[in-house]
């Protein structure tokens, strides 16, 4: 199971990349320019946070050449092990096939339908990104669709991974793992929706109250 990062924010990735073993950070072009800075900038200060994990940087182009020319740039300046993010669509398709016969690292994303997942994947996408919340504002049942995914995925012996994305609760995080997501993407709000939860703050509380009321504040190394 990976965890993944879903933002361009400095403090957030120093923070949960702290906290948390994450297998890396995505990002699109709404995070970049939500975080506000510059674009390779922003990406260096990611990496040197991140050191060797995954990477994810989208493109912005909408022709296979132009899309090309973006992902030859974007390993140039942060290295041929950056999952280039293609969003899926026809010109899609065939960028990703053309950057998988190039020996690039490739995840499909904006993923709606089971049909475009099928499609990168058979071009050779390392990841598809089915979007949770689009599914279920757009399309419909995002968890019938990344079960089906993942049952499709296991049948045809493929090596495409689903990273599941875009969640606005803790339990779509928890469906999408269950329907077979090998990996998430969480924004640091849902990395801390996960961890706030009053009733086991409530019980941790009592635990430091009844050590501290029988010795105050030392510690059980000072004892
Ligand atoms: C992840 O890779 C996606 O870019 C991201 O989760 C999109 O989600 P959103 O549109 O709900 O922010």
């Amino acid at each position: 199971m990976e965890f993944l990062l879903d933002t361009a924010d400095i403090a957030a990735v120093r923070k949960y990349n702290d906290i948390y073993d994450i297998a890396g950070v995505t990002t699109n072009p709404v995070i970049l320019s939500r975080a506000g800075g510059e674009f390779l900038p922003t990406l260096y200060k990611i990496r040197e946070i991140i050191k060797d994990k995954q990477l994810h940087v989208q493109v912005t182009a909408s022709t296979p050449d132009e899309m090309e020319k973006e992902a030859e740039a974007i390993v140039k300046n942060l290295g041929k092990d950056v999952y280039i993010k293609v969003p899926v669509n026809e010109m899609g398709i065939k960028t990703i096939k053309n950057l998988k016969e190039n020996g690039y690292r490739v995840t499909a994303t904006v993923i709606y339908t089971l049909g475009q997942a099928i499609l990168a994947s058979s071009v050779g996408a390392d990841y598809v990104a089915p979007y949770f919340n689009h599914i279920c504002d757009h399309v419909g049942d995002a968890e019938k669709i990344i079960g089906e995914m993942a049952e499709i995925f296991k049948v045809q012996n493929k090596s495409t991974k689903i990273l599941a994305a875009s969640f606005r609760n803790t339990s779509q995080i928890i469906t999408s793992i269950l329907s077979g997501a090998e990996a998430v993407t969480l924004s640091p709000e849902m990395f801390s929706s996960m961890m706030n939860i009053p009733s086991v703050d409530a019980t941790i509380s009592k635990f430091s109250k009844a050590w501290s009321d029988m010795y105050g504040e030392k510690k059980i190394y000072e004892l």
